[in-house]
């Protein structure tokens, strides 16, 4: 039978690491610090790993796997987008690679533009739900039935009981953190000021442009998601200041300063 470029990834995996680690990270930008927090770290870029690469010159993917807060993870650096004109199989790739080796939990981070004035930048937004408006879904084509069924399940994408962690975990170390729906579109524009009235009038608390077809993935081959989406601006027309990819970086380096322990001492409860 063919193989799936994911099962040669996976295999790579345990080949070069072993067992699977108990979590997996995808970072968005802005986040990368949390790599530094990693003890006894062990690297392999994509191309090594099989996994496709990167389409930004100069950004080479990286799966490091370590022990962060004494509990073992795999981080993969570098995420592919919808927008860069990749296909979704090789956006969702890593996820399906990683369930494959036997990963149970992904942990992700965003940034999204916050549909209402009461979401202000740099807050951290635990996604509840989402909406998929990107008008493509990584399913599509016939269906792996290793990894999970036709017509998988969304009732609770994003896992309730890790959503209840991560909010003890936040209060415990005083950081707000607020829940929402995400809503996904494609981009790479930023909305206009219609679609940011419309995406609220439709229940969203935050729109970005990644996330759900990796949630989507994982959810499929039974992997539990955790996102905590940053705040990194006002959506388009909810203040004079127009959405600015700079901008948006730059937030969100500030907020990781929140993040980062918020997900180190979860992680290192399980
Ligand atoms: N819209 C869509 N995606 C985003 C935004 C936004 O305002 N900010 C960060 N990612």
């Amino acid at each position: 039978m063919q193989q799936h470029r994911f099962q040669h990834v996976a295999e790579t995996f345990r080949n070069r690491f072993g067992q699977p680690p108990k979590a997996a990270i995808i970072l968005g930008s802005g986040v990368g610090g949390l790599k530094d927090c990693l003890t006894e770290p062990e690297s392999i870029g994509y191309r090594e790993a099989g996994l496709p690469e990167m389409s930004v010159q100069g950004h080479e993917g990286s799966v490091t796997v370590g022990l962060l807060g004494g509990t073992s993870v795999v981080m993969l650096s570098g995420r592919k987008h919808s927008y860069e004109g990749d296909a979704l199989q090789d956006v969702v790739c890593g996820v399906r690679a990683m369930a494959a080796w036997g990963v149970e939990t992904l942990v992700m981070t965003s940034a999204v533009g916050s549909l209402s004035k009461d979401l202000r930048p740099g807050t951290l937004v635990r996604v509840t739900d989402h909406i998929n408006l990107m008008g493509i879904n990584p399913l599509v084509g016939p269906n792996i039935s290793e990894l999970g069924p036709r017509f998988p399940d969304m009732s609770q994408a994003y896992d309730p009981q890790l959503g209840q962690q991560a909010e003890s975990v936040a209060t415990e170390l005083g950081i707000p953190m607020e829940r929402g729906v995400y809503a996904a579109v494609r981009g790479p524009s930023f909305e206009t000021p219609a679609e940011v009235r419309m995406l609220h009038m439709l229940g969203a608390a935050v729109v970005g442009m990644s996330v759900v077809p990796e949630t989507i993935a994982a959810v499929h081959a039974g992997v539990r998601v955790l996102t905590i989406a940053i705040v990194s601006n006002e959506g388009t027309g909810l203040s004079d200041v127009a959405p600015d990819h700079d901008a948006v970086t730059e937030t969100v380096g500030r907020a990781a300063v929140n993040l980062v322990p918020i997900i180190e001492k979860l992680v290192s409860q399980w």
